[in-house]
């Protein structure tokens, strides 16, 4: 392994690493636009420049392997130079679009600018290359390719992560602009990942254009529940309301993130979505169905019926205990029931999941060590209690059935629920990784977090859990990340 010096301090690299990426692993940090962990090295911006003794040449810091005895400097007079040169050259053709622009925030043009740059331009606005605006590409992205800076990244990403090779760089010098193929289109189901990786507002997303500055949002990090792979987000939200997700990369399970996931969110004010729970076509407020409910099952064991339970996999480790204690200590039925797993597995070679529902490993777990049996063994029962994602693939009458959703539907006795967004829970990947939904916005007034209602219809049956998810959870065999 190569010892180097940097800025003064000895460190050690790793076989064939750059000296960029020894430098990001010490805490020093190099300047860069084409350069991205998860693509190939284009070593075309020339942003990364630094100084090599006994090189004459400044070289390109993404691109240069370190090697026994190198002594660089990353912010010498001359690079801080090369650095300033680069951008006046970049901004010779760029716009002045910053007040009107969607990246600033997130601008590396601009950030660097004012890092390295603040030079006062020696070229005539009226000069600059005009190039095509505003084009739409594809569901979800708006190009501008007047501030492109041409580094690539967009391109490299459809060569190497969707391998659909829809972009390519079009013309030559500086006429030379980002194109699409078209007989492609970008129709992939990854495209706003390359909003994310465009370093300048070139490419942007169509769904968070002009909504907000990225300075205006917090973010919280959480899981996405759209298929059993569980990719690990940011969710972007201001005053009670989210404006975007984006990934949280990391080494487990995602760098990127599908274009579906992203979109998620919009359950939250959709018109699809449920506000109140219905049932038999009246509107409840939380008091009222928790009483509805209490009445319904009550009488219900009054008369010695059947009721079953049914786990579901769309549902959190936390609502799905709840749900086992509902029915073993208030209800005291032995029908409980999961539903069998979907096959799981990468079905694009990417990240998306054949499987579409969050906690498939969870259920199984909590099946073991409860020792539920599979809903093969499903006859007739009285009342079924579930989720409606669950029971509606189930042949059984609808007039039978206590269901939780959060969507409406046609079914008569439906419980609000809160959304993913708006309630913590916990969920184990299709891998085995325990991962963890953060509540980022308040949910609407009469939705239920679904423990919460089990655990108040328990208290009416004068039934009071003393059990605590985090001890049940702890049990459970999932992998820790870094086993
Ligand atoms: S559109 Fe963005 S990502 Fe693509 S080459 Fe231009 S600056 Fe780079
Ligand atoms: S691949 Fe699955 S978990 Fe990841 S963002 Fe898409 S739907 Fe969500
Ligand atoms: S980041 Fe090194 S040349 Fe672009």
């Amino acid at each position: 392994m190569p010892k180097i010096n940097v800025d003064g301090k000895d460190l050690i690299a790793n076989d064939g690493e750059s000296i960029l990426n020894v430098c990001e692993r010490n805490g020093i940090y190099i300047p860069r636009y084409c350069y991205h962990p998860s693509l190939s090295v284009a070593g075309n911006c020339r942003m990364c420049l630094v100084e090599i003794e006994k090189m004459p040449k400044l070289q390109t810091a993404c691109s240069t392997i370190a090697s026994e005895g190198m002594v660089v400097k990353t912010d010498s007079e001359k690079v801080r130079k090369a650095r300033k040169d680069v951008l006046e050259f970049l901004l010779i053709n760029h716009p002045l679009d910053c007040s009107i622009c969607d990246q600033v925030g997130e601008c590396f043009l601009q950030d660097y600018y004012f890092t390295y740059g603040l030079r006062k331009s020696r070229f005539k606005l009226e000069n600059k290359n005009q190039k095509q605006k505003r084009r739409e590409v594809g569901k979800y992205l708006v190009l501008d390719n007047e501030r492109c800076i041409l580094c690539t990244r967009c391109v490299r990403f459809s060569n190497e992560v969707t391998k659909t090779d829809e972009l390519f760089v079009n013309s030559r010098g500086d006429r030379a602009f980002i194109d699409i193929s078209p007989e492609k289109g970008v129709t992939n189901k990854y495209s706003l990942n390359i909003a994310d990786i465009c370093p300048v507002g070139a490419f942007t997303s169509k769904d968070f254009r002009f909504k907000q500055r990225v300075y205006m949002l917090q973010t919280t990090k959480s899981i996405c529940t759209l298929c059993a792979t569980g990719c690990k987000i940011n969710i972007w939200h201001n005053n009670n309301t989210i404006y975007r997700i984006t990934p949280e990369p990391n080494i487990y399970t995602n760098t990127w993130m599908c274009d579906d996931g992203r979109m998620n969110y919009k359950i939250v004010n959709s018109s699809e979505r449920l506000t109140h729970s219905m049932i038999n076509g009246t509107e409840y407020n939380k008091r009222q169905t928790v009483k509805q409910v209490f009445n319904k099952l009550s009488k219900a064991m009054d008369d010695k019926l059947r009721i079953a339970v049914v786990l579901s996999n769309y549902l959190s480790i936390e609502d799905n205990i709840s749900l086992i204690y509902l029915a073993k200590n208030v209800l005291k039925t032995p029908y409980i029931f999961s539903i069998e797993s979907n096959q799981q597995k990468i079905e694009d070679g990417i990240l998306i999941n054949s499987d579409k529902s969050p906690n498939s490993n969870g259920i199984k777990l909590l099946v073991k060590k409860y020792g539920i049996k599979d809903i093969s063994e499903y006859a007739e029962y009285d009342i079924v209690i579930g989720f409606y994602e669950d029971i509606k693939n189930l042949r059984i009458s609808l007039v039978k059935t206590i269901l939780f959703s959060y969507k409406k539907s046609s079914y008569p006795c439906l419980i609000a629920l809160k959304t993913y967004f708006e309630t913590d829970g916990s969920f184990i990947n299709w891998q085995g990784y325990l991962r963890k939904t953060a509540k980022v916005v308040n949910s609407p007034e009469n939705t239920f977090d679904l423990h919460h209602f089990l655990m108040e219809v328990s208290h009416l049956f004068a039934v009071y859990p003393d059990f605590n998810f985090k001890g049940i959870i702890k049990d459970l065999k999932y992998k820790e990340e870094g086993q």
